[in-house]
């Protein structure tokens, strides 16, 4: 915007922004040579921030406000015109929100030569609601026109009910899934004039489907259509989809990102300048802040500054958990793969996997070759993995109860093991049609191996096997907690 058509007294704060903005670039240019590390354990919020606006605290501030106070009505005006950089009210932007967004920028987009921005979200589900929304705007020219958009079948319960539900089903826009995600010809099939973007989840939760990431956003760009990927389950540590041509990433930064279970949080990280023909040019210039200052403003699912920053410290220590967490899966998944009572086991690190040698392709842990410890490329497969009982529901589910050490919870991504049938968790509500397109069958235990030693885990797995005989292994309450509380003792439980 031009200084010329402003008052004085905002054009001198407009041009006061203009040194921030370059102190700014200085900061991110410096931050986006570093190695990955160091961007996830600093992000933007650096020292001299601190000396100058935050008391010198070394740990990103909380700010728990709802607004910010202008000096002026002319700072105001230059605010709200969003001319200078302001928050102003945190259902659009707050300060704790900021650092978080540019760490995960920064990490999505690690060693990428096109620029990337972040728009923070209270969950993963609003980040996926957010990131697609816009590109299923009616298109004035030709409103009656019909449009669909493509997703692979094998995506996490809660996506699968958003799209086959609130947008198929209730907004009568066409979801054509994607049943064999590593099949290029059934996208090719799928796609036609009238599609608005490609969508997949890799790994996917729970089976491991995989496919080829860059050949996939090859075939959205020779349409002129977004790719977006749901990129949870790999995190940042072992896969930047940007960096292989997808536009945008979506995060349940609840899970892996974060990993400690404090909170509920998401993000939409895009590349700027995205591809998409039918888009209006500040979506497609940057499609981050384009949410966050227009449709996520007018929406309001935006992320507490609490759990930002609860976030922001978790993810400073990402690509070393990632790689203790995938190295004990490997592990677990190569003890249930021997196990007489175990049908199938599907982690993309084993090389029985039939899609072993695809996901070798991209899943690497990041910056392995500049790790003393290893010194060159490494793989890695990541956390979640999933595994069949032999002999049907009922046995799963004995083993299932039978777990002590594994908690039974609809979770992953937690430094403690975690395991759910998805069947009657997490995908239920997508029935048993839904369930069968993805192959998701009763007798699937999803299993996310945290930090515990490996051994205990398999220790832990070992005991609820031997479940499946059907001898009964509940656990009394009992009378006192460890911490001292007891139960009520009435008369009938003396
Ligand atoms: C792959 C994946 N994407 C998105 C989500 C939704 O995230 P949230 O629970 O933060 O809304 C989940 C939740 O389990 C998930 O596993």
């Amino acid at each position: 915007m031009s200084l010329a058509t402003h008052t004085p007294g905002v054009a001198r704060y407009i041009a006061a922004a203009e040194a921030a903005a370059q102190r700014r670039a200085a900061d991110l240019a410096r931050m986006r040579a570093c190695r990955f590390d160091t961007i996830a354990v600093h992000g933007l919020y650096t020292m001299q921030e601190a000396l100058d606006f935050n008391q010198g605290s070394i740990i990103e501030p909380i700010y728990m406000a709802t607004s910010q106070a202008y000096r002026d009505s002319d700072e105001m005006e230059a605010a709200l015109a969003y001319a200078v950089p302001t928050w102003c009210y945190s259902r659009i932007a707050n300060p704790s929100l900021y650092y978080f967004e540019n760490v995960l920028a920064l990490l999505e987009g690690y060693q990428l030569t096109v620029e990337t921005s972040c728009c923070a979200t209270a969950s993963g589900m609003a980040a996926i609601d957010a990131a697609t929304e816009p590109f299923l705007a009616r298109d004035p020219r030709r409103p009656d026109r019909p449009f669909n958009f493509v997703s692979t079948c094998q995506v996490y319960g809660g996506t699968f009910q958003l799209f086959a539900a609130r947008k198929m089903r209730e907004k009568g826009v066409e979801c054509r899934w994607i049943r064999n995600s590593a099949d290029l010809g059934e996208w090719e099939e799928r796609i036609d004039d009238n599609t608005r973007f490609l969508y997949g989840e890799l790994p996917s939760n729970p089976g491991q489907a995989f496919f080829d990431l860059a050949a996939v956003a090859g075939l959205a760009h020779r349409r002129g259509i977004p790719l977006i990927i749901d990129n949870t389950v790999a995190t940042p540590a072992l896969l930047r989809p940007l960096s292989f041509g997808a536009d945008v990433v979506v995060q349940s930064v609840t899970k892996t990102l974060t990993s400690s279970g404090f909170g509920i949080a998401g993000a939409v990280i895009a590349r700027k300048n995205l591809t998409c023909h039918y888009a209006p040019e500040d979506l497609r210039a940057d499609f981050a802040m384009y949410l966050k200052t227009l449709p996520n403003r007018d929406h309001g699912p935006n992320l507490s500054p609490m759990n930002a920053v609860l976030s922001i410290n978790d993810m400073r220590t990402l690509r070393s958990k990632v790689d203790l967490f995938s190295r004990n899966t490997m592990q677990v998944a190569r003890f249930l793969e021997q196990h007489p009572r175990v049908e199938r086991v599907d982690y993309l690190g084993l090389a029985s996997h039939p899609l072993h040698e695809l996901a070798s392709r991209y899943l690497f842990l990041v910056d392995a070759e500049h790790d003393a410890q290893y010194g060159q490329p490494v793989n890695r497969y990541g956390h979640l993995m999933s595994f069949r009982v032999a002999g049907g529901v009922e046995a799963t589910r004995r083993v299932f109860d039978a777990l002590r050490r594994i908690w039974r919870a609809t979770d992953l991504g937690r430094v403690k093991s975690v395991a759910t049938i998805p069947a009657i968790s997490t995908h239920q509500q997508q029935g048993e049609e839904g369930r069968a397109l993805a192959d998701i069958p009763g007798n699937l235990i999803r299993l996310c191996v945290g930090g515990e030693h490996p051994d205990d885990v398999i220790a832990d797995l070992d005991q609820a096997l031997d479940a499946v005989d059907g001898r009964s292994t509940r656990v009394a309450p009992s009378a006192w907690s460890i911490g001292g509380a007891s139960r009520a003792l009435g008369d009938g439980d003396a």
